[in-house]
């Protein structure tokens, strides 16, 4: 029997001490993941607290999945409040639900029309848990539009993707992942897809074949190192899968719903995407929830009774979370407090950088910021900032990732921007 102590609530779920939680882990947990020592008893907006009640500014929200804060306290009620009244749990998937009917109402009618050029049909959405799962939905999509609509012959069908991309970790996306340490020993991998540099125009058109069938991209990329594409990159996308008739897929699991400083990060240069792959803080960051999001016409072609499914995808906790998410990002006014703090926060880190002779560049949109510091070595800052009391990783290894939760007030400013000045200057 554990020690599970469910009315410790002070420091969370167990008053066991740190190293046993780590020694659990360590002998019962996969190790697919580098941890930073620390135990988070507690975690509530921007700040995490460990078991001697020491704080830590979150500067990750978990990769923008804690967008509005940890624990909102909209989000919680609406679960709470699912959960004492027995409308929560999974329902087979033989009848309707109320959540999920009123969640594909406000999710679809958010996004504005996607593939424009195949009617103003209103969108239709497909939900699923992890983003990964949506963004192999959009895959399926890909395939069958060019199957279908452009003759290609099945399995055949090619997808454009990017160096350096990030899509999650199941077998498809790995497949085309340019990071060996994804793919090595997990073969035999998928094929169809053709990886091009980031933000390169000319290489997408060259290689753009008779089977190209889509083009995968992330608006700007996290994992990849914290990039914003040139300007102009996505309007060329969008044009050359207008000319060759491909579908043009966004990933805005880690861009999306606020973090660039728009609901979506393509409204920066106007451009619609033909789909659209959300995750993360959809649901607040409370329950896994993604959604892949396309024009009704093309969802209904490609997608009928049995060609897709998931238990848990559009479950009625998860909608009613998402309900609640989309409320507070609207509501709250999510995105244009990201501009305008992100706007903030970057400025004081550009002056930091001036006098840093560790730093090669900043960038970024929002609170989505980048510091790429010039050794190349991001997480011996990010451990010094731990010591100060700011939890932030690396992006790609040599960029410190600073991307909290879009909540932050000019004092929380003050507070990193302070510790920055400690590790990056001295
Ligand atoms: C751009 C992007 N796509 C897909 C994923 C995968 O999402 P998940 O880990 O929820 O499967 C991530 C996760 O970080 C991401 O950043």
């Amino acid at each position: 029997m554990l020690d599970y102590n469910a009315s410790h609530f002070t420091f969370g779920m167990s008053t066991m001490p740190d190293s046993t939680i780590i020694g659990f882990e360590e002998a019962f947990g996969a190790h697919h993941y580098e941890r930073i020592g620390v135990v988070v008893r507690q975690a509530k907006n921007c700040w995490l607290t460990d078991m001697n009640g020491r704080q830590y500014f979150d500067c990750l929200a978990a990769y923008s999945a804690a967008n509005p804060g940890h624990h909102h306290p909209r989000i919680v009620s609406a679960l709470v409040g699912a959960l004492q009244g027995n409308y929560a749990s999974v329902i087979s998937n033989v009848v309707y639900t109320d959540p999920l009917g009123l969640f594909l109402r406000k999710m679809a009618e958010l996004v504005p029309q996607l593939a424009p050029r195949f009617g103003a049909n209103g969108n239709k959405v497909l939900p699923k848990n992890g983003g990964v799962e949506s963004v192999e939905t959009a895959i399926k999509m890909a395939r069958f539009h060019g199957w279908k609509n452009k003759g290609i012959a099945d399995g055949k069908q090619e997808i454009i993707v990017f160096d350096n991309n990030f899509h999650g970790r199941m077998i498809t996306v790995v497949s085309f992942s340019s990071t060996p340490k994804y793919r090595n020993g997990f073969g035999p991998l998928t094929p169809g897809f053709v990886s091009v540099p980031y933000s390169d125009l000319d290489a997408v058109r060259a290689a753009i074949g008779p089977n190209t069938c889509g083009i995968l991209v992330e608006p700007m990329q996290g994992e990849g190192g914290m990039r914003v594409p040139a300007p102009g990159f996505l309007q060329g996308l969008r044009e050359l899968s207008d000319q060759h008739n491909l579908m043009l897929l966004f990933d805005e699991i880690q861009v999306g719903l606020g973090r660039s400083g728009k609901t979506f990060c393509f409204e920066h240069e106007q451009v619609v995407p033909d789909g659209l792959i959300l995750g993360k803080a959809l649901s607040g960051g409370l329950v896994p929830l993604s959604v892949f999001v396309t024009n009704a016409e093309l969802m209904d072609q490609a997608f009928n009774i049995g060609s897709d499914g998931s238990t848990f995808g559009g479950y009625p906790l998860a909608c009613v979370a998402g309900i609640a998410a989309l409320e507070v990002l609207q509501e709250e006014d999510l995105a244009q407090r990201s501009a305008i703090q992100g706007d903030k926060l970057k400025k004081r880190i550009e002056e930091i950088a001036r006098r840093s002779s560790h730093v090669k560049e900043v960038r970024g949109r929002g609170l989505f910021i980048g510091i790429e510091v010039r050794e190349g070595n991001a997480m011996d800052f990010c451990r010094q900032l731990l010591d100060l009391g700011v939890l932030a990783n690396d992006s790609h290894g040599h960029t410190i990732r600073i991307s909290p939760p879009l909540t932050i007030s000019d004092q929380e400013i003050d507070f990193i921007t302070e510790r920055l000045e400690k590790v990056l200057v001295g």
